[in-house]
């Protein structure tokens, strides 16, 4: 496979039997091929160089770091590690072994016959540490060295010349084959802290390629996200990289972030791996598929392939159904640009409770409803992470949210009722209802919980508080205010004052869901009085909520879940407009006949906490592929503000009792 944006090394070295295509990017790095896999290997920062006194070796390979306490080491034990990093890890591959480097505590020998299997596996260079004996060998080059062995395991890229070895970390490279990122990047290794993106892309359509280390690398750390590889919204800032908001205007006038976001720092700090920036609908806006622009709308890998990814993070939700690769995306939800991307992808993904995570250096929408989730696969995967992640001293101070100070109790107080609200509930699809059904048995049963039918919309309406009775505009007046003016504030006024200066008083070109908005935008109507106004509506609106309708008791942190649907109810959405226009299709963002508010807008709303969850598929007849086509099914599960982790110690019960599972890659979820 012949790679945009690296040349073929030029000189003449000895390289491995079977490595293809050694080249260097423009950056210095290298680029190689081995079996039918690519490798970038981080050759400008490499992880440590040593001496090894043989000055006229000059051999560049990949090699594999392996690390072993047994004193004895002979065919079998090497056999075995090598088979534990097969079976363990997809960058690793046998194609590493061309050269090994043992590290060994203390003294150690390998045994002749250890040696005799190595040659047969086609291994030419052989590294022990001090303290190792190894017996010589015709084919098998034993090398002693000097140095700094602070390596973890697994495969890297040797590189020797005049008496050293230069060692890099190598990545695989993976296609993002369903056009779901910017472009892939990686840690540059070099002590500041900053990521490079990697200037090489896949031929024909340009996928780009996503360098993702060896998971070998973290079996020996103790962190909690150890080894995690995660996509990252291109709103969010990565030390190194400009934060484009999915803009080509933004990203022109603006230098590349000098810090991480704190919310993307913890992820680091426990350990996990930045591996790319995915794809958004532009400045985190809920535009249509039809209706993006500045990027090519990724691809979902659900049902036909030409279901919509929804809107904002768009590229999070469908990465995660699509590769098996990646662990986790991280993505923000102001309106439901969470949510809702994981109901067309089928996968889990959450609205936490107003205030619950940090989102300095993120680009904002609404700095008081603006939040933060992560996508996953598994459900315990997605607790483990979340839990972990979501920690009180990133919680946002009162003078962003508008609300009182998070708190956020880790118990097994659980609901004791199930909402099931009869304005947004059954799904549009009958042959999805059964499965939901199901859900609501499977889970009143287990917590023993009553389920309680009743219509949102009539109790809003009908409550005597004025903050409630201005709900309805809230909604269109006052929410409209706080989900746009920090935005304006720190990102339209200053693009458009920028460009007009630069362009001769032009205007950015941006797509439309923002041009119009921006353009029009009154200033005296969303004055910084009218926000603080508005902060104080919403906040009587969440504690009308807090006492109405989804509060605590002294056995529950919120006395009930609500359930409602942000997807489509079991219709397939295509990303093609006119698709849509078709009873066995549906566009997103439909708010139900008789509901005053889309049930997306609850919990920006009413600062609670939202999740969606798969809970199984439905066929359609596809417009696309003319063959039946799986759709996923979701339901979405609504705690009082504080109680995200009492809800995820409830999914985490759902999930032991089998009546939630890990979903797939690929076109079906289940
Ligand atoms: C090539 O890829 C296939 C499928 O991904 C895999 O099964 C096979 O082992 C690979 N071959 C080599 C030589 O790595
Ligand atoms: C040797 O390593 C194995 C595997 O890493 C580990 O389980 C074992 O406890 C170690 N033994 C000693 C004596 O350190
Ligand atoms: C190492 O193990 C091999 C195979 O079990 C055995 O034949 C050999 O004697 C052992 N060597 C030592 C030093 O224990
Ligand atoms: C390692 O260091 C020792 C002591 O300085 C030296 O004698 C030896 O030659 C060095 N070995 C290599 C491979 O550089
Ligand atoms: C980053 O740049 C901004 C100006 O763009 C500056 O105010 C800030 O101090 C810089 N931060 C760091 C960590 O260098
Ligand atoms: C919010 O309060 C923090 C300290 O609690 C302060 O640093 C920050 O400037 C305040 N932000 C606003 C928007 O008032
Ligand atoms: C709303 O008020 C009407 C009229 O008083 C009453 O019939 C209805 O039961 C109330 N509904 C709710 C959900 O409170
Ligand atoms: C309802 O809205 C009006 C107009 O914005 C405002 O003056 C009034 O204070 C609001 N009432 C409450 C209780 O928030
Ligand atoms: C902006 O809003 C103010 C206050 O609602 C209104 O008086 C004014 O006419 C609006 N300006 C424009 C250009 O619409
Ligand atoms: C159900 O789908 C139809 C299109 O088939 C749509 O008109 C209707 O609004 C949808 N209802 C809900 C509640 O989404
Ligand atoms: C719920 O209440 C609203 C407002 O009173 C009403 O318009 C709607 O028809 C009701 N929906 C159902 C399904 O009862
Ligand atoms: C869930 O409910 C369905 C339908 O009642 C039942 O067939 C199934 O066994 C239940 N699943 C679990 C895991 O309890």
């Amino acid at each position: 496979m012949k790679l945009v944006g690296a040349v073929l090394f030029g000189g003449l070295l000895q390289a491995a039997e079977g490595l293809q295509s050694l080249r260097r990017t423009a950056q210095g790095e290298t680029i190689f091929e081995l079996g039918n896999a690519t490798y970038f290997a981080n050759t400008v920062h490499p992880a440590t160089v040593l001496n090894v006194g043989i000055s006229g070796l000059s051999w560049d390979g990949p090699i594999t770091v392996l690390h072993t306490n047994v004193s004895n080491i002979t065919a079998a034990v090497l056999e075995d590690i090598f088979k534990s990093y097969s079976d363990g890890d997809d960058v690793f591959s046998m194609a590493f072994t061309s050269a090994v480097l043992l590290k060994t505590p203390g003294t150690a020998a390998v045994h002749p016959a250890a040696v005799d299997y190595l040659s047969k596996i086609k291994t030419t260079h052989l590294m022990a540490a001090g303290g190792c004996a190894v017996p010589s060998h015709q084919a098998v080059k034993n090398m002693a060295f000097n140095g700094s062995l602070d390596l973890p395991p697994g495969p890297y890229f040797a590189s020797f010349k005049a008496g050293s070895v230069t060692i890099s970390k190598v990545y695989r490279l993976y296609e993002d084959t369903h056009r779901d990122f910017l472009y892939g990047a990686y840690a540059m290794d070099d002590g500041t802290g900053r990521f490079a993106s990697l200037g090489v892309s896949m031929p024909q359509f340009g996928y780009p390629a996503i360098p993702v280390p060896s998971r070998i690398y973290s079996w020996n750390d103790a962190r909690p996200f150890a080894g995690y590889r995660v996509a990252i919204k291109d709103l969010f800032d990565m030390k190194g990289l400009v934060t484009t908001g999915g803009s080509q205007a933004w990203a022109l006038v603006n230098p590349v972030a000098n810090a991480t976001a704190p919310s993307i720092q913890r992820i680091l700090d426990l350990g996990g791996v930045l591996v790319g920036k995915y794809k958004l609908a532009q400045f985190a806006s809920g535009a249509n598929p039809w209706d993006w622009q500045d990027e090519h709308y990724p691809f979902n890998p659900r049902g036909d392939g030409w279901l919509t990814c929804s809107a904002s993070s768009s590229g999070g939700g469908c990465s995660i159904a699509a590769y098996g690769w990646l662990d986790y995306a991280i993505g923000s939800d102001t309106g439901s640009s969470m949510r809702r991307p994981a109901a067309v992808s089928g996968t889990y993904g959450q609205r936490p409770s107003q205030g619950m995570i940090s989102l300095e250096r993120v680009l904002p929408l609404g700095g008081a409803t603006d939040t933060a989730g992560v996508f996953s696969r598994d459900p315990y995967k997605w607790i483990h992470f979340s839990k972990h992640w979501y920690t009180p001293s990133l919680h946002q101070s009162s003078n962003i949210t508008g609300l009182s100070p998070l708190v956020v109790p880790d118990t097994n107080a659980f609901p004791k009722t199930i909402l099931y609200p009869v304005d947004y509930l059954p799904l549009n699809n009958s042959a999805a209802e059964p499965i939901l059904d199901a859900f609501i048995g499977n889970m009143s049963s287990l917590f023993g919980m009553q389920v309680k039918r009743f219509n949102f919309s009539e109790t809003v309406a009908n409550a005597s508080d004025l903050a409630v009775a201005n709900l309805t505009r809230l909604n269109n007046g006052p929410l409209n205010i706080i989900n746009s003016r920090t935005q304006w504030v720190e990102v339209a006024n200053p693009l458009i004052d920028r460009w007009a200066e630069l362009f001769d008083g032009r205007f950015p070109p941006v797509d439309s869901a923002r041009r119009e908005g921006w353009h029009e935008y009154n200033e005296t109507e969303n004055s910084l009085e009218a926000y603080n106004e508005a902060l104080r509506q919403k906040n009587a609106a969440v504690q009308w909520y807090e006492t109405n309708l989804q509060y605590s008791t002294p056995d529950s942190c919120s006395e009930s879940v609500m359930l409602y649907d942000i997807g489509t109810g079991g219709l397939p959405s295509y990303r093609e407009e006119e698709l849509n226009n078709n009873a066995n299709a549906s566009f997103l963002a439909v708010r139900p006949p008789g509901a005053t508010i889309t049930g997306a807008s609850i919990c920006p709303l009413y600062g609670c906490a939202d999740f969606t969850i798969p809970i199984g598929q439905v066929p359609y007849w596809s417009q696309v592929t003319y063959h039946y086509e799986m759709v996923p099914i979701t339901i979405n599960m609504v705690v009082k503000r504080g109680c995200d982790f009492v809800l995820y110690n409830m999914i985490e019960k759902l999930a032991d009792a089998g009546v939630l599972t890990s979903v797939k890659t690929g076109r079906t979820a289940f």
